[in-house]
């Protein structure tokens, strides 16, 4: 059988790296090989719509009185989308004081227990962590507007003098990346309405973006994963982490750059000359020592604080080099979750991924669904099952969700099945689909307003959850209001509707977790499914690592554990298979009768 990944094995502290592992001659860190990190199934938590103690949008206190929920699914971790103070431009990634919770969602006080509680629970805890750009209400860009062109305070960010445009750069969100001063809105009968400077913001012109090559930029960032490590968290999770460092001269540049798997569209000026093969304000090599200094922050504080890396970046070999020992300990795979459904393409993108983390000793982590994207129980029912348009209109074509979520659950039990780290999107543990006939007048994204509408945004994919069938708001809100409308039929997807439910989504998930944690599929030996070359399924067998056969993640080693079995992990797609003989279902996404695993389905098999 042809191995596809083999698990990073305890090392000592060495200064003998290999040399694909090593980022910057220094010694790596030791590794048991083993950090929670590794293996883990973490559920991103989006404050706004997760659970609300009053009001129509949701708290932390909502979060921390519905953290059981997390503990009874089973997951290792929560990851949460920001809740500091923010004017809530982009739903909180325009922060404005980092060491404080918005008055919306709380009080620092509500944060420290929302971890305390999680921790009794035995949940980590990930916060998110927003460097490549403030808000513009925060205190340093009032200042920097205040103090006027040349000021220091201006260094922080980008600004320029420039008659015209500075360059040809484009905002993800639309329009273009720079905003002169004199158009703010709040310009006209201030102190800078005749101020002619442009600053650069690849997102909101409420997000300006900071300036990475000002050492105060650095020593406030620092202060700032301090602030929080000592407040117990586990890690931070890093947005946009591969855009903090630009190009310092700024060049036009013809490519576009969408979220998440981050395409590059070629599209040069001129209509000869290619478009540069990397953007300059993306994956610039600076960042790296960025997170070498982070690492060496995280590392002083005891228990495992970890790094994720939200970087669109491509190829796997190009976005590994974030993970390498001494930088972050994960990245999102994109690619993954970019990929259409089809068993040739997810074939190579969970070997090239394997391939790219494992030559760097990190683990790989799967994600389908995050509140960027259409979620996958609907973007898997569309004509295109690719990460594809931002977000769905009431007049687009609409998703089949029945042909949707068998895939969806499908693509979950397959993720669940490999060995690395899984991130779970709220929500998708109850199939719930994307709410894709928002009216327009009430939609947020900042996406929708700057493409004039032509991008839905994300909105979609961030409706409150329903927690209680049969109460106004399904629950949200103890008087049931909710910032977004939810779909009626949403009745019967409600936490407590599923709950015991044999055949529910959501029994499933917790199912499929616990099996996974049982067997301890995160850390595996895994190979490709021989019997099945050249079917159109995705197959591999997983197996215990030599080193660590009968003793799974955390097991006491003194005392017997019990041998875990090697599963065969196979997910169909245009044609059934055979449940081969000897083998039984331990756990199918959809039925298997008489031994057939219909289409679009996942099944782990054990020896019968
Ligand atoms: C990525 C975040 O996931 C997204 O929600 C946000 O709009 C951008 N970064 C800008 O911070």
């Amino acid at each position: 059988m042809l191995t596809l990944h083999t698990p990073v094995s305890p090392s000592a502290p060495s200064s003998e790296t290999p040399a694909t592992a090593s980022s910057s001659g220094s010694a790596a860190p030791a590794t048991t090989g083993r950090e929670w990190w590794r293996h883990s199934v973490i559920y991103q938590v989006y404050p706004r719509s997760f659970a609300s103690s009053g009001g129509p949008l949701g708290d932390l206190r909502g979060i921390t009185e519905r953290l059981p929920h997390l503990r009874d699914l089973g997951v290792d971790a929560l990851w949460l989308s920001p809740f500091y103070v923010s004017p809530q431009k982009d739903g909180g990634y325009d922060v404005s004081d980092y060491r404080d919770v918005d008055p919306r969602f709380g009080t620092l006080a509500d944060a420290e227990q929302m971890i305390s509680r999680a921790h009794e629970l035995g949940l980590r805890v990930i916060v998110d962590l927003v460097p490549n750009h403030t808000s513009d209400e925060h205190e340093w860009f009032r200042a920097a507007l205040a103090a006027g062109p040349g000021s220091p305070e201006r260094e922080r960010y980008w600004f320029r003098d420039s008659e015209e445009v500075p360059n040809n750069w484009r905002s993800i969100f639309g329009g273009s990346a720079w905003t002169r001063v004199c158009d703010r809105p709040d310009a006209p009968g201030s102190p800078w309405e005749d101020d002619q400077q442009w600053y650069l913001n690849l997102f909101d012109s409420s997000q300006p973006d900071l300036n990475w090559n000002n050492p105060e930029v650095h020593q406030e960032f620092v202060s700032i994963l301090r602030f929080w490590l000592d407040r117990g968290v586990d890690g931070f999770r890093v947005d946009v982490a591969h855009g903090l460092v630009k190009d310092p001269d700024l060049p036009d540049w013809g490519g576009e750059v969408h979220m998440v798997d981050g395409v590059e569209e070629s599209d040069p000026a001129d209509g000869e000359s290619p478009a540069p093969p990397r953007a300059p304000m993306f994956d610039q090599d600076g960042v790296h020592e960025i997170y070498r200094e982070w690492h060496e922050v995280l590392a002083q504080y005891e228990g495992d604080r970890a790094l994720v890396a939200e970087a669109w970046v491509t190829p796997e070999s190009q976005l590994a080099k974030y993970v390498r020992p001494d930088e972050m300990h994960q990245a999102f795979n994109f690619a993954f979750l970019a990929s259409e459904w089809d068993a040739a393409q997810l074939r190579e993108v969970i070997a090239t991924s394997y391939a790219a983390n494992d030559a760097v000793e990190a683990p790989t982590t799967w994600v389908m669904s995050n509140h960027d994207v259409i979620r996958h129980a609907s973007r898997l029912g569309m004509d295109f099952t690719g990460k594809q348009q931002n977000g769905i209109g009431a007049e687009d074509p609409q998703p089949d969700n029945v042909l949707g979520l068998r895939r969806a659950k499908a693509a979950t039990l397959l993720t669940l099945g490999l060995a690395g780290s899984v991130y779970l999107y709220q929500g998708e543990e109850l199939g719930l689909p994307e709410h894709s006939t928002l009216p327009d007048a009430l939609r947020e994204d900042p996406a929708f307003f700057r493409t004039g509408g032509e991008e839905k945004g994300r909105d979609g994919c961030r409706v409150p959850l329903p927690w209680e069938a049969s109460s106004p708001g399904f629950g949200f809100s103890p008087d049931g209001e909710t910032w977004l409308p939810q779909p009626a039929s949403w009745a019967r997807l409600a936490v407590d509707a599923q709950t015991g439910e044999d055949d529910s989504t959501l029994e499933f998930y917790r199912e499929a977790i616990r099996l996974r944690r049982e067997w301890d599929l995160g850390i595996a030996e895994l190979a490709w499914d021989a019997d099945f070359d050249g079917r159109d399924v995705v197959a591999f067998v997983s197996s215990a690592p030599a080193e660590a056969a009968g003793n799974p993640a955390g097991a006491d080693a003194d005392s017997p554990a019990p041998q875990r079995p090697t599963v065969r992990v196979i997910t169909t797609f245009g044609e059934a298979v055979h449940v081969p003989e000897g083998w039984q279902v331990a756990i199918s996404s959809s039925p298997v009768t008489e031994g057939v695993i219909g289409t679009d389905t996942t099944a782990w098999l054990t020896r019968s």
